[in-house]
């Protein structure tokens, strides 16, 4: 049927034009299948062990919702072979963030920075390490963690933090000390923070209507709050409210807990050699204490199991697209600068 339809365009135009245009068709495919192709070495699992012959970390479809069992996994593979595969995986993060970072045009200097930029890293003089703390990322592991290394090492004062040292004294430990920090899939996070802050603990939830609850009630309740000494805030509502009110808020202690993770860590001008991910601690904690050779000093906590993976599917269920869009808009830069996926986290929760 095409040889009829040839034959006619070939009489009816000239040589060259068709000439041309069979070039052009086969460029314009070229172009695709090269589209095509990038797009799926990138979505292809990138951390194959060839030791092992086993794909080791990062089964990206267990990396939100692992349970006890698929930890008791991993950690029974050989150290050598978990430890050079999470140094290819830091390696390839580390990639990651550089490339967004290039792409997003941040040059990596930290000198003309203010002190406050620096108030989340912890020191650790004795270890030569910085550590950035971000909250509802296993904070409390983390402060028994290095406080526990701080003791051992006889440390007069356990946390001190960059800010507070001069120019010279910051930037001889920005250059000279090990980096790294640990981030968590920001929606998860955010689910975290609200469970934590508005539902689970009377105290804290009294602090935090007390901050933010009426100003969400007036903005988005159409009935006014009955006479109830709790608001109970819902996730929709404290979504709505961080999406419209997050990308403009001050950091402090109480906002940093749902504020994009990249604006508090700074990881465009803080060289981090270590990114770890949350929702696989149970393996990079402890990779984490023999990175610093701290491993025979401290033992990582035992692994709790995260309450709001296991509520993500629920929550994000009820949540209106223009909401769920304005969540992803918001931690964009954190999706892309630590190797997490909006599609995935959505996939997922709308997936039954
Ligand atoms: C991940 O999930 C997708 C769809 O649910 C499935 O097709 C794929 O085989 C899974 N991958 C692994 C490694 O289990
Ligand atoms: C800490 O102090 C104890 C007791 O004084 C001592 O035995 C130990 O060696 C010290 N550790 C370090 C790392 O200095
Ligand atoms: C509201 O919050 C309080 C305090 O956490 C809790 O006791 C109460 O059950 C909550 N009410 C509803 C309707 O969830």
């Amino acid at each position: 049927m095409g040889f009829p339809c040839l034959r006619y365009f070939v009489r009816t135009t000239s040589l060259t034009f068709f000439i041309f245009t069979v070039v052009l068709l086969v460029l314009l495919n070229l172009r695709w299948c090269l589209l095509r192709y990038c797009q799926h070495s990138l979505q292809r699992p990138l951390s194959r062990d060839t030791d092992s012959q086993k794909e080791l970390l990062l089964d990206q479809n267990k990396t939100y919702h692992m349970t006890s069992e698929d930890f008791n996994t991993q950690q029974s593979r050989p150290q050598s072979v978990l430890d050079r595969s999470l140094e290819r995986e830091m390696k390839r993060r580390r990639e990651i963030l550089d490339s967004t970072c290039k792409r997003l045009h941040f040059k990596r200097k930290a000198k003309h920075y203010t002190a406050s930029f620096f108030d989340n890293v912890l020191v650790l003089d004795p270890y030569k390490l910085l550590f950035s703390f971000i909250p509802k990322v296993s904070s409390s592991s983390w402060k028994q963690v290095l406080g526990d290394l701080m003791v051992r090492a006889n440390a007069s004062k356990l946390f001190t933090t960059l800010d507070k040292y001069s120019t010279e004294e910051r930037d001889m430990r920005l250059e000279t000390y090990k980096k790294a920090v640990f981030v968590r899939e920001p929606i998860n996070r955010l689910l975290s923070a609200w469970m934590s802050k508005f539902r689970d603990d009377p105290k804290d939830q009294e602090r935090w209507e007390k901050y933010f609850g009426q100003k969400i009630v007036k903005r988005y309740r159409k009935s006014p709050p009955q006479s109830s000494k709790w608001l109970n805030i819902t996730f929709m509502e404290f979504a709505q409210f961080v999406t419209d009110y997050g990308p403009s808020c001050e950091i402090d202690t109480i906002t940093n807990h749902f504020v994009p993770q990249n604006e508090i860590c700074h990881p465009c001008h803080i060289n981090y050699q270590f990114i770890g991910h949350f929702e696989n601690l149970v393996v990079e904690g402890p990779y984490f204490l023999r990175w610093i050779s701290a491993d025979h000093l401290v033992s990582f906590p035992r692994f709790q199991p995260s309450a709001a993976g296991r509520s993500l599917k629920d929550e994000l269920a009820v949540l209106p697209l223009r909401i769920l869009d304005g969540l992803s808009k918001l931690y964009k830069r954190d999706y892309e600068m630590f190797g997490y996926s909006v599609e995935k986290t959505l996939d997922h929760a709308v997936s039954k």
